[in-house]
């Protein structure tokens, strides 16, 4: 008789509740080289690491960040090592973050200065959103290199006027068709830039500078105003569109009221417009919870659970902008100067998955929206968002039953203080693995600064 041969992957985590966002089930996964080679039930691998009573889940993607962003008199706090290394301690293992753009510049020029900042500190993958304020005849020029060069979206602003990145309808109606047309998904941060900055110039003509300006001069309608405006436009040049950082309940409704008669448009908002909200942004502390758009009345957040579970928010996303209490404290008492921003990257996971719980979200609901669904519309499916053989080793060990109370002193960013301080969370993210590798477990980051590559992506796709 042969001797029996077993076949010993690299790698294999046993006995997880495997769950990629569809189905759940309890078996092993195994690693070879840097990708997932197989699941199944008693795999055997030259290392096991053994994982009962824990979720295995695809590896998190974060595809709204922003690292080392100047701001008003400060730059985020994280840069792409700080923040990225906050992330794989929160289980993310790619991130999107935004290219610059100055003066005349077309998309290559951005994108170089941003790739630098990223390689060789980035401890996670990542990519960039061509980020644009302007749309002139260099970026559109730039539309079909960015294409072939793994750029696969398009960012831009109905707000931001004074720091020059505001579009007007004319433009941005033709930015749209045009980068579409190409294949690129284009984004939008949609805000009513007008109607805010006459609100912002009328309060400090009467002196009223405080937290509450911010309030004031960020009403629901001016999100949903431009929300509207940018569907309409995209929906009648036949061209798909993300929507970034969707704060408002109204909002997911309008975009729900595209979908159905339609329109390709998809919509993106984050964990801190489901918990928290506007009474926190009063003195003393308010300005550490400004934000634009701003954490809003928490009437808004039945209709953004509700844009969940119809799918008209189909991502979960940080916009993570974290800036120290010293460089929020540069407002001076004038909320025009505050540096907007809040800390995610590190949270995203745990707490999207305990509110969307205590809300009624299905997991799986939510496990997609921060994993298969951004992978496809960003065009990392189906390397990245899967657990599928093939598809590269990136996964989270998540402690489903873990007890923490959010503390800034417990979490890596590189921020000293956190909007969630003392919130009781059930659910932790315990191990994480970008393509086989160990970043985070025992609580200790295993990784190393600039492992984490550029990925070009193809393509969005919408189903
Ligand atoms: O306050 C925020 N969101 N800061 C980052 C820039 C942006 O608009 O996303
Ligand atoms: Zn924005
Ligand atoms: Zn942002």
């Amino acid at each position: 008789m042969g001797e029996e041969r077993i076949m010993k992957y690299d790698l294999v985590l046993k006995d997880a509740l495997i769950r990629d966002g569809f189905t759940s089930w309890e078996g092993d996964l195994a690693v070879e080289g840097e990708k997932i080679a197989a699941l199944g039930r008693g795999l055997a691998g030259k290392k096991e690491i053994p994982v009962h009573g824990k979720w295995l889940l695809p590896g998190i993607l974060d595809v709204h960040t922003h690292m080392s962003l100047p701001f008003a008199k400060a730059v985020s706090a994280d840069d792409f090592f700080t923040g990225t290394r906050a992330g794989a301690f929160g289980g993310v293992t790619t991130i999107i973050d935004f290219t610059s753009h100055r003066g005349e510049e077309g998309l290559k020029e951005g994108f170089k200065r941003r790739l630098a900042e990223a390689k060789g500190k980035a401890v996670v993958d990542f990519s960039f959103h061509a980020c644009i304020g302007r749309f002139n005849s260099r970026v559109e020029a730039d539309l079909e290199w960015a294409r072939d060069h793994g750029i696969t979206s398009l960012k831009m602003f109905t707000a931001y006027k004074k720091a020059g990145l505001m579009m007007d309808d004319g433009i941005l109606y033709q930015a749209i068709a045009k980068a579409s047309r190409y294949g690129i998904l284009p984004t939008v941060h949609a805000e009513s830039g007008h109607l805010i900055d006459y609100l912002i110039d009328s309060l400090a003509a009467f002196g009223k500078s405080g937290i509450d300006g911010h309030v004031l001069s960020h009403p629901v309608f001016s999100e949903t105003e431009a929300v509207q405006r940018v569907c309409t436009l995209a929906a009648n040049v036949g061209s798909p569109l993300y929507i970034v950082h969707v704060s408002c309940g109204d909002s997911a409704g309008i975009i729900g009221e595209w979908k159905r008669r339609g329109a390709n448009i998809f919509g993106e908002t984050c964990p801190q417009y489901l918990i928290l909200s506007e009474e926190l942004l009063t003195p003393p502390a308010g300005h550490l919870f400004a934000s634009t758009p701003p954490i809003r009345p928490k009437a808004q957040i039945p209709g953004l659970i509700a844009g969940l579970k119809s799918n008209d928010l189909s991502v979960l996303a940080t916009d993570h902008c974290p800036f120290t209490i010293r460089d929020k404290n540069t407002w001076g008492g004038d909320f025009r100067q505050i540096p907007m921003g809040l800390p995610g990257i590190e949270t995203l996971l745990p707490l999207s998955l305990w509110r969307g719980q205590e809300k009624g979200l299905p997991t799986d609901l939510i496990i997609r929206a921060l994993t298969v669904n951004p992978a496809k519309l960003f065009g990392l499916y189906p390397r990245k968002g899967t657990l599928q053989p093939g598809a590269d080793a990136d996964f989270v060990i998540f402690h489903p039953g873990k007890k923490v109370s959010v503390t800034s002193k417990k979490l890596h960013m590189a921020l000293d203080y956190s909007p969630y301080e003392g919130m009781k969370v059930t659910g932790w993210p315990e191990m994480t693995f970008l393509r086989g590798q160990c970043l985070v477990a025992g609580g200790k980051f295993h990784g190393t600064e600039g492992q984490g590559k550029f990925l070009p992506r193809g393509l969005p796709r919408f189903a």
